[in-house]
């Protein structure tokens, strides 16, 4: 009977569809402590309990990226109080975190533009990334100072470059040429996106690279994404269709032969 029903759910079931890149605009820490009548940047702190637990949960399910939005190159816009606060919080939860995510085999790479960091976030930034480089496990990414529109255009100005130095035409400035610039060139697009806080928006995060990643939004504020959340997240996902232009009549027949097979 057992053995039955184990036969049956292999030919029914197809596997849980797992993403291997998920990545996250963690919205609404502000809104959090609002709510409980604390300065905002006692929500930060919250979040950074929230990162915590996703990266463990990534880990466990096998994610093979996960990629956090935690400062738009639009948010120096805020008052510089909260922007300092951010810095140092930043500061301390790389000090903090960075030896426990070695331990579990992570890898740590920030993306955006570093310069305009203080020169010892500079160096911590450095040193995470040294520290965890070799690392096979979970590849986390941090935005941190970044924007969509920066990553384009600094891709197309490598792209230039290489132009007025004859080393390329211009013919050959096509889309492949210009992800290979881009800040995620060598890891996979991702294949969900999420947002918490309510609103639905891309607030300038991955433009280019979001291009067919399934989108996912929850009125949730991100110091309350727990694990029950988050696996609502992966099963919404995994119910959805990726069709990258073509119908779900070719879609289906492919995965059908990709069984036989
Ligand atoms: C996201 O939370 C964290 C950062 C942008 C650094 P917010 O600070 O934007 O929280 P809300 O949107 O004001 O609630
Ligand atoms: C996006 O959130 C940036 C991060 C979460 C780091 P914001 O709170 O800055 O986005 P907007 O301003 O509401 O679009
Ligand atoms: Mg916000």
């Amino acid at each position: 009977m057992g053995q039955m029903s184990n036969a049956q759910h292999k030919t029914h079931t197809p596997p849980a569809r797992i993403p291997r890149h998920v990545a996250i605009i963690m919205d609404g820490n502000g809104r959090w402590a609002k709510q409980r009548k604390r300065p905002r940047i006692f929500g930060h702190q919250a979040g950074v309990e929230s990162v915590r637990g996703i990266v463990k949960q990534c880990a466990a399910k096998g994610i093979e990226i996960l990629t956090l939005f935690a400062f738009s190159s639009e948010n120096w816009r805020r008052p510089e109080e909260e922007v300092g606060l951010l810095m140092d919080l930043f500061l301390i939860a790389l000090e903090r975190e960075a030896n426990r995510l070695h331990k579990n085999n992570v890898r740590l790479r920030i993306i955006g533009e570093r310069s305009a960091f203080s020169d010892k976030l500079q160096r911590k930034i450095t040193e995470a990334e040294q520290l965890t480089r070799d690392n096979t496990g979970l590849i986390v990414v941090v935005a941190a100072n970044y924007g969509g529109r920066w990553d384009i255009s600094q891709a197309a100005q490598t792209l230039a470059q290489q132009v007025a130095a004859g080393a390329l035409e211009l013919r050959d400035i096509t889309p492949e040429r210009l992800a290979a610039q881009l800040s995620l060139a060598d890891l996979p697009e991702p294949d969900l996106f999420i947002r918490t806080g309510g609103e639905q928006r891309i607030s300038n995060f991955l433009l280019w690279q979001l291009a067919y990643t399934e989108l996912y939004f929850t009125e949730v504020l991100w110091p309350d994404f727990d694990e029950t959340e988050f696996e609502q997240a992966l099963n919404s996902f995994a119910g959805r269709q990726r069709r990258f232009g073509r119908t779900g009549d070719q879609v289906e027949q492919e995965a059908c032969s990709n069984n036989a097979s």
